[in-house]
């Protein structure tokens, strides 16, 4: 069949809401616009995992250790995830992992930032959790099958994040001076970072139009953003805090939250590789990969051993 008939197919599927599925034809494009993608997305996840490492060791209490020991285990199980249904479209998990360490893949600029005080914990699951459900919920829906199932699960992880996120500042907005003021400094430190996490404003964002073609997006960057600003507005209330935005104003007309700019030039900077965690993360994660070695040649041994004597019984 001629490549316009199959690509006119593949569109009216896509209009129809009919998932498309791995041995499906697709466009070269949509292939590699969801290895990116996705791709991305899992390396986020496993890189993410390191900012809030840093204080499992440190959790104020047994529960708390739990709770955070959890959290960030569920990080890995969304790393998994992730990367398998990148590889049903026909790349590799060592190819991913590659792009990865040799910094040719990228991973969310939020997780090159440091997490310095126990409020980082609460404040990283409020708000870059919260960023991170508001980009995932309509990727549930997102055309691509193996891509929409993942999703469905990792958002319900997600929501237990984002709500331990938030009750972990409560109790800090209800605690002492000190633990009242790390809360605010914590929010103070992450408010902007997380509203880059939707991406440049949707002028600068020359493949939305596409990826929304292909149902791959629903929502673009901004109204994402703004659906963000505007819970969160809501939210701090609770906590009796505030957002680091003098601009940060409800504008009855429009019926949303007017907010103040972003600083952009901070953003491509940390992306280029300049913020204040990037070469330590990388670092993190080539050095586990290298210490595992061991771990993978003994799985492949033992592969090869198991298959040896089931060829000869
Ligand atoms: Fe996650
Ligand atoms: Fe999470």
């Amino acid at each position: 069949m001629a490549v316009v008939n199959l690509e006119e197919r593949f569109q009216e599927k896509i209009d129809a809401e009919v998932k498309i599925e791995p041995k499906d034809w697709m466009p070269d494009a949509y292939r590699k616009t969801l290895i990116r993608q996705i791709s991305q997305h899992a390396h986020s996840e496993i890189v993410g995992m390191l900012p809030e490492g840093n204080w499992i060791t440190r959790a104020p209490s047994l529960k708390r250790k739990a709770i955070l020991m959890a959290k960030v285990q569920d990080e890995a199980g969304h790393g998994l995830y992730l990367y398998s249904a990148a590889e049903t479209l026909g790349i590799s998990r060592d190819e991913m992992y590659d792009q990865l360490h040799t910094g040719k893949a990228k991973y969310s600029s939020i997780f090159n930032y440091p997490t310095l005080t126990w409020a980082d914990m609460g404040a990283i699951g409020w708000l870059v959790d919260g960023a991170a459900i508001m980009n995932q919920v309509p990727l549930c829906r997102t055309s691509y099958g193996p891509y929409a199932r993942a999703m469905v699960r990792i958002c319900k992880e997600e929501s237990f994040h984002q709500r331990q996120g938030f009750e972990t500042l409560l109790v800090l907005s209800r605690g002492s001076a000190e633990q009242k003021a790390m809360c605010q400094d914590a929010i103070n430190r992450w408010w902007w970072p997380s509203l880059m996490m939707f991406g440049p404003p949707d002028a600068e964002s020359p493949n939305t139009i596409q990826s929304m073609k292909w149902k791959i997006k629903r929502l673009s960057n901004d109204e994402l953003r703004q659906k963000f600003i505007d819970m969160c507005a809501e939210q701090v209330k609770v906590l009796g805090m505030t957002l680091p935005d003098p601009d940060l104003k409800w504008n009855e007309e429009r019926q949303h939250y007017d907010f103040g700019p972003i600083n952009w030039n901070e953003f491509y900077e940390v992306l280029k590789g300049n913020g204040p965690c990037n070469k330590q993360r990388l670092d993190a994660r080539r050095k586990a990969w290298d210490e595992g070695k061991w771990v993978r040649d003994a799985a492949e041994a033992f592969a090869q051993k198991r298959e040896a004597v089931r060829k000869v019984a």
